[in-house]
């Protein structure tokens, strides 16, 4: 894409179940190490683990598996007496998944699937896992549905996903940050996924626990230094015509250039609900 990103990683592109360039899978990959390795991930994943209580001998499910990272950590929770399977759409990604189980000695099953058509008869699941996916799925209701359908009676769906229009940003002129959001939230599904997941999970006969997670997932100094989805964003933005490539490039270079002093801030908020099938 373009001048800016110099890649054929694009928003349009980002986490959709048929990318399977190698460029492009790669830049996903990498996103998601990135996001694996930050601590606020961490502190919300196991919140919500411990919150929902996943124990020996569940049978789980990991919509969207991505790399597979939380299908590995369900696989141990549960043990051998339970049963892990990760749904993922593209098949490059799973394939990465699925190499890394077998390079950890994990024996777990991944299969193609979206969240909306979930493969899976109704009640044969206690705990859905469902992270950071809805916001690519344009009919999260339909999903949610869908996953509530899978759950037995007892049943936790751990639904974690962020809400874009909670992203700030230093060191980026304040205008031009939102133009910046708003091009970056136009290539995004369901950019503000989080807000609407009580409603969905109520519409679709869950019970929602009041105590509902939340951690700011931090982008590190590193990241910022030439970072790849402002860059995405800069060059939508010039795409659309609503930034010039001047204050494209002047953003850009601006948050470089706090991250090589180290003050650089970039964050967006991660909600995490426990939705109970009664
Ligand atoms: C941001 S990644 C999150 C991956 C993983 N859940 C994690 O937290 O590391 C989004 C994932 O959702 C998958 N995805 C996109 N659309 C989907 C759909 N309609 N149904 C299921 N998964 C989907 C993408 O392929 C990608 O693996």
């Amino acid at each position: 894409m373009g001048e800016v990103s110099g890649t054929s990683f694009t928003l349009g592109t980002a986490f959709r179940p048929g990318t399977v360039d190698a460029d492009a899978v790669h830049a996903m990959v990498s996103v998601l190490d990135a996001q694996d390795a930050a601590p606020s991930i961490e502190r919300l994943r196991a919140w919500a683990l411990a919150a929902a209580d996943v124990r020996r001998g569940d049978a789980c499910v990991d919509v969207g598996s991505g790399t597979g990272t939380m299908t590995r950590r369900l696989a141990r929770l549960v043990g051998p007496d339970g049963r892990v399977l990760g749904i993922e759409p593209n098949g490059m990604l799973r394939r990465v998944a699925e190499e890394r189980c077998a390079a950890a000695g994990i024996d777990v099953e991944f299969c193609q699937g979206l969240a909306t058509e979930l493969p899976l008869p109704d009640a044969s699941v206690d705990v859905v896992w469902c992270e950071r996916v809805l916001q690519h799925v344009p009919d999260a209701q339909a999903a949610v549905t869908e996953i509530a359908r899978v759950l037995r009676p007892g049943g936790r769906a751990l639904l974690l996903d962020s809400d874009h229009a909670s992203r700030v940003e230093s060191d980026i002129d304040p205008a031009v940050g939102r133009v910046m959001l708003d091009a970056f939230m136009s290539q995004v599904a369901n950019p503000t996924a989080a807000r609407h997941l009580p409603r969905q999970a109520i519409t679709a006969g869950l019970e929602v626990d009041p105590d509902v997670g939340s951690s700011a997932l931090v982008y590190p100094q590193e990241v910022l230094m030439g970072s790849q989805m402002a860059r995405l964003a800069a060059e939508q933005a010039v795409a659309d015509g609503t930034l010039s490539r001047e204050q494209a490039e002047e953003a850009l270079r601006s948050q470089s250039a706090a991250a090589e002093a180290g003050w650089a801030f970039s964050a967006v908020t991660v909600f995490g609900f426990v939705c109970r099938k009664p």
